[in-house]
């Protein structure tokens, strides 16, 4: 087997996230204690995979971001912020901009999904190294409508439909061509893979498997209080299994 790619993660974490009506932009509202972006990027590093974590940030919130920086001395991966621009996809342009030449694989994430589980990371990552071009997301549970001016136009089979999630992983190449030809035709989208596929790239779908929202609204922050709550519930349960320490592999398969 040869060696691993070299990996890179953008943590795209520049928005104002207006509709979570909180004081501070998205990325740096509190959740038990630790900001969405601080948890982004740990989750992010927790994977083992990936070399370099970029947090694209708004110009105006680099001495907001000096607190984060600090409080995540401990992680190596940490690069320095990128500021980030008007749209989300002007951020993630930026940050692919910025990156070092040995970089072979992009992770692109958004900071308000900062639940996203380690291993997650890693399986889409595996994907993507197989395909080129992965990302996460699971079925969408509610029946979907096309609505026009009010009225149902169309029910769609349901069964065809995922909510996508982030990360998505891209190879370089394909994401930096993806990214110039969308430059090029004034094209928009809402996330990253629909740029790849648009240049006719296959890009596969990796369920997640652990909850991985993405934070929104206000009631969202309760929701991920909630699932934060639950994991410790299950930390300690593991603990206690195996002694205080790590749970041994057979337990930890059995969850
Ligand atoms: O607004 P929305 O939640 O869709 O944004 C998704 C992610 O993209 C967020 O983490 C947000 O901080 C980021 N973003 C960005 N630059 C923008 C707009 C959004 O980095 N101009």
């Amino acid at each position: 087997m040869g060696r691993r790619p070299f990996v890179a993660a953008l943590v795209l974490a520049a928005g104002r996230g207006e509709r979570l009506g909180a004081a501070v932009p998205k990325a740096f509202v509190s959740l038990d204690g630790q900001s969405l972006l601080e948890r982004s990027i740990r989750a992010l590093a927790a994977s083992g995979r990936i070399e370099r974590i970029v947090p694209v940030v708004s110009s105006g919130d680099g001495p907001a971001y000096a607190a984060i920086a600090e409080r995540c001395a401990d992680v190596e991966a940490l690069a320095p912020i990128v500021a980030g621009g008007a749209e989300r996809q002007d951020s993630m342009r930026a940050g692919l901009a910025s990156l070092p030449d040995r970089i072979e694989l992009v992770a692109v994430h958004d900071a308000a999904r900062c639940l996203v589980d380690p291993s997650d990371v890693g399986r889409v990552l595996d994907a993507a190294e197989r395909m080129g071009a992965a990302i996460l997301g699971e079925p969408v549970r509610d029946t979907l409508k096309r609505v026009a001016g009010g009225r149902i136009v169309e029910t769609p089979d349901r069964s065809e439909y995922w909510a996508a999630q982030t990360p998505q992983v891209f190879r370089r190449d394909w994401l930096v061509a993806a990214t110039a030809a969308a430059a090029d035709s004034g094209r928009r989208a809402t996330d990253d893979a629909a740029l790849v596929e648009a240049l006719g790239h296959a890009v596969e779908m990796v369920e997640a498997r652990a909850p991985n929202p993405k934070i929104t609204r206000p009631e969202d922050l309760v929701f991920a209080r909630m699932l934060l709550a639950r994991r410790d519930v299950r930390a300690e349960a593991g603990g206690a299994r195996s002694g205080g320490g790590r749970a041994p592999m057979s337990s930890r398969n059995r969850e």
